[in-house]
């Protein structure tokens, strides 16, 4: 029997390689099946064949995938659009302007960003769901009011000293966790965001957006807490702070006393940097 961490972290790894839909419930061994469709030599079409030997792979470090191959140019495309925007107001209008990405084919509102331009905290999130993809606004349904109420337990608010915006502008479609292509586009954007808005910290919420916005394969159980360094194109670099999303305190409540390790830790560096 194959442990459940086996199997999780399995899952995990389809995850981190872009395998985030499931199309059947019975695996399919393509190579086996293209082997099946050319008839071997001395056998005639349609002949019974044995069935093929399960192929042995060598198990498979995770790495991240570089820019995925199916839109290179739009990624490009998205870099250079959000390099030439010299303001916060032209990136808004770039991204809104912005086709590339097949998320806001479907999404119902552009989700820039919410808060205070230029305030000390800067948090970055996953992507809109149902709730600000409606009101066009990010953290607005009940994560994001967990959200305020935890920045209200270190005296800071949404309307005098957080800026907030997502690594995705659009909701993907049932919520799914955004492709490798979709974070990519989006990333060119969300980088150039932190480099216009000049925070003095970054706050990543959640896993997805700390492995995106930190080009890594670590999950955040190990990224939560500890403080780093986010390096951005213009040479300027921010300390950043991943910690849990708080959807995943709403499932698990036993975590919220490791993000308020996580808020404590940010008061004290904004202490640090005369930021309060
Ligand atoms: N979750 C996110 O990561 N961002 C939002 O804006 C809302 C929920």
């Amino acid at each position: 029997m194959i442990a459940r961490e086996d199997l999780a972290a399995l899952l995990k790894w389809y995850v981190d390689s872009g395998l985030d839909e499931t199309i059947g419930d019975v695996p399919v061994d393509r190579f086996a099946s293209r082997t099946s469709m050319v008839s071997a030599p001395d056998q005639p079409a349609g002949a019974e064949r044995a069935a093929p030997r399960p192929i042995e792979r060598p198990p498979v470090t995770p790495v991240r995938a570089p820019v995925p191959i199916e839109s290179p140019q739009l990624v490009e495309d998205a870099r250079q659009l959000a390099r030439a925007c010299a303001s916060l107001a032209e990136l808004e209008t770039a991204i809104r302007g912005f086709e590339g990405c097949a998320l806001k084919r479907t999404a119902k509102n552009t989700v820039f960003a919410d808060g205070v331009a230029g305030a000390p905290v800067m948090v970055v999130g996953e992507a809109p769901g149902a709730d600000e993809d409606r009101m066009g606004k990010p953290f607005v349904g009940v994560s994001g009011q967990l959200m305020d109420r935890m920045f209200e337990a270190i005296g800071m608010s949404r309307e005098r000293d957080v800026y907030i915006t997502n690594i995705l502008f659009w909701r993907p479609p049932g919520n799914r966790t955004p492709t490798l292509a979709e974070q990519a586009m989006c990333l060119a954007f969300t980088r150039r965001h932190v480099e216009l808005a000049k925070p003095k910290v970054v706050v990543l919420a959640g896993g997805t957006s700390a492995k995106a916005m930190l080009d890594t394969t670590e999950g955040i159980m190990r990224l939560r807490g500890k403080w780093t360094t986010l390096r951005l194109d213009d040479g300027s670099e921010v300390p950043t702070l991943p910690t849990f999303h708080p959807a995943y305190l709403l499932r698990t409540p036993a975590s919220k006393r490791q993000s308020w390790y996580d808020l404590l830790a940010l008061d004290k560096k904004l202490r640090e940097l005369g930021a309060r």
